[in-house]
C-alpha cells in the first residue's frame, strides 16, 4: 500500500537515528517529486497524527542552552563543536519540516505547499549528512558533544497555529540562521577546513529558499484571511517567540527570501 504524504512524514519524524532519519526523509522526497512529475502512481495529502515530540537518538544528550559548554571557535574542539551545534539543527529542520506537512494536514493548501517543504525537508537531510561528514573527518561525529534540548519548542508552541508556525520557524529561527552562517564559514576559511567550508555554503545558498518558502505562505494566508502580514507577523512573534531578535541582521539575504527590515525591526524591542 502506498503512503500518503502525511503518513510519509510521521514515519521520519518516528525514527531516531539521524542517519536512518534521513536515509527515509530522503527516499519519501524522492518518491513524492517521481509522483509529482507523473513518473510513478500519486500520493495523496492524507493525514495522520504526528508524535508531539519527534524520536531522537539516545546521543548527545540534550542540555538546557545554559548548560552547554561554550565553545570558542578559534581552536580545534570549538569548531567540532560549532559544526556538531549545526548538525543537531539540521536534524531537528528536518523534523520541523515533516511536521508542519502532518500537523496541518487537514488546513488546505495549494500542492505548491508540500512541495516547498518536502523539498526543504530533503535538503535538511542533506544539511545533516554534510555536517556529520566534517565531524567524521575531523575525527567526532554527531553524538559526541552535549546538544541544546529546546530546540522542539517553538514546534510545540505553534502545533495548532499554521501561521505562528510559518512566523517563528522558517522567518524567524531559520532566518537567524542566514545572519550567523557568513561568520561560520569565515572560521572554516581561516582554518583551511575546505569540506566545511563547502558544506557550509551549500547549507548557506539553500537556506535562503527555506526562509522565502517561509515567507510566501505566510503572506498567502494573510492573503486569504485579507489581514495585515506585518501586523500580524508581529503579533504571532511576540506570542509565540520568547525574546527579541537579535541584530545584526543579513539585510541582504533577508531580502532576497522575501522579508523586508519593517518586519525584524520593530521585534529587536521588548513590546
Ligand atoms: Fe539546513
Ligand atoms: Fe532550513
Amino acid at each position: 500500500m502506498t503512503l500518503s504524504l502525511a503518513q510519509m512524514a510521521v514515519e521520519v519524524l518516528t525514527t531516531a537515528d539521524g542517519r536512518a532519519k534521513t536515509e527515509l526523509s530522503r527516499s519519501y522526497a524522492k518518491a513524492w517529486f517521481a509522483a509529482r512529475a507523473g513518473q510513478a502512481e500519486a500520493i495523496e495529502i492524507g493525514s495522520a497524527s504526528p508524535p508531539m515530540h519527534p524520536a531522537r537518538p539516545d546521543k548527545p544528550e540534550l542540555l538546557s542552552p545554559r548548560d552547554v559548554p561554550r565553545r570558542r571557535p578559534g581552536s580545534e574542539k570549538g569548531r567540532i563543536a560549532l559544526l556538531h551545534a549545526v548538525a543537531h539543527i539540521e536534524l531537528n529542520a528536518v523534523d520541523l519540516h515533516w511536521d508542519i506537512i502532518a500537523r496541518f494536514s487537514e488546513v488546505p493548501m495549494p500542492m505548491g505547499f508540500f512541495d516547498d517543504w518536502v523539498k526543504a525537508a530533503d535538503e535538511e537531510s542533506k544539511h545533516f549528512n554534510l555536517m556529520c561528514g566534517c565531524l567524521e573527518e575531523l575525527g567526532s561525529f554527531y553524538g559526541a558533544l552535549p546538544a541544546h534540548a529546546g530546540m522542539w519548542r517553538a514546534a510545540e508552541d505553534t502545533a495548532k497555529d499554521l501561521m505562528g508556525r510559518l512566523a517563528v520557524v522558517p522567518m524567524v529561527l531559520e532566518a537567524r540562521g542566514l545572519d550567523v552562517t557568513p561568520n561560520m564559514i569565515e572560521v572554516f576559511r581561516k582554518a583551511n577546513i575546505d569540506h566545511a567550508v563547502k558544506a557550509l555554503e551549500t547549507i548557506y545558498v539553500e537556506e535562503v529558499g527555506h526562509v522565502a518558502y517561509g515567507s510566501k505562505w505566510f503572506h498567502f494566508l494573510c492573503g486569504r484571511e485579507d489581514i495585515d502580514p506585518k501586523e500580524t507577523f508581529h503579533a504571532l512573534v511576540r506570542r509565540y517567540f520568547h525574546s527579541t531578535l537579535k541584530p545584526p541582521f543579513n539585510e541582504e539575504k533577508r531580502a532576497e527570501a522575501g522579508i523586508p527590515p519593517d518586519f525584524y525591526w520593530p521585534l529587536t524591542e521588548a513590546e
